[in-house]
């Protein structure tokens, strides 16, 4: 039942990965651009990087749902069994430029490539999350990051956005940014490193 849910899940997205006719309300199958909840403002954002190590390497390190330590923020709580989509919840306190917000993100599809180690997480935040001070809020929130092997020592690396709030307050690029640049530190330091990084850049329509 779960697979069947996943694979439907991740159906669907594909199918509405392209310039839907009709906008549906946002959600992780409503495709872009989506419909934001009224008084919210739809927003999008890219990060990319190339890492030059193993997909699979790097799929150890950003693939794990339950312990995105190279983001710099840890949960603050775990909720169900580690990296199962749909069942898998996570908090995390996280800074914007209106305050710092526990945000409760629920994993919806993870892929991993058995045969190349290429790697695909999809995650969302729901629901209305008032500002703590003025009356904007946040209402959704969702990321896909993905892997793909390019070369053997080469991981492609992509945080995909969009989201619902007042404003733009989050700066997703310099989250990214400041998170991959984090990972290829992480590998070097492990000396997982072994082709060519190409430092995060980023595209944010906002
Ligand atoms: C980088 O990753 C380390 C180890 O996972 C983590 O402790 C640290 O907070 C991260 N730093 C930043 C700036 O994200
Ligand atoms: C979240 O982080 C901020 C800033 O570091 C801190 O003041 C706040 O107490 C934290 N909130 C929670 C629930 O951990
Ligand atoms: C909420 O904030 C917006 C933007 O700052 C402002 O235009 C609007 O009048 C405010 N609404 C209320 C009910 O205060
Ligand atoms: C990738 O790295 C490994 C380990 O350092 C090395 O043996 C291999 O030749 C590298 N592959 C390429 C295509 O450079």
């Amino acid at each position: 039942m779960m697979l069947i849910t996943t694979l439907f899940t991740a159906s669907l997205a594909m199918f509405a990965l392209g310039d839907p006719n009709i906008r549906l309300p946002c959600s992780t199958i409503s495709g872009t651009p989506c419909n934001c909840p009224v008084g919210t403002e739809y927003s999008e954002s890219s990060t990319f990087a190339v890492l030059g190590a193993t997909a699979s390497d790097v799929g150890l390190l950003l693939n794990d749902f339950s312990n995105p330590a190279w983001t710099g923020n840890d949960p603050l709580t775990l909720q169900g069994p580690n990296n199962v989509p749909i069942l898998s919840y996570r908090e995390r306190n996280l800074s914007t430029s209106v305050g710092s917000y526990v945000f409760r993100e629920r994993l919806m599809f993870r892929y991993e490539s058995l045969i190349d180690g290429s790697f695909e997480q999809r995650f969302e935040q729901r629901g209305a999350i008032p500002y703590a001070s003025g009356n904007g809020s946040f209402q959704g929130l969702w990321t896909t990051l993905k892997g793909d092997r390019v070369f053997q020592n080469q991981t492609l690396v992509e945080a995909n956005i969009y989201a619902c709030q007042t404003g733009y307050p989050i700066n997703f690029a310099e989250y990214y940014q400041t998170g991959l640049a984090n990972a290829t530190n992480i590998l070097t330091a492990v000396g997982l490193i072994r082709g060519v990084n190409v430092s995060p850049a980023s595209v944010q329509l906002f």
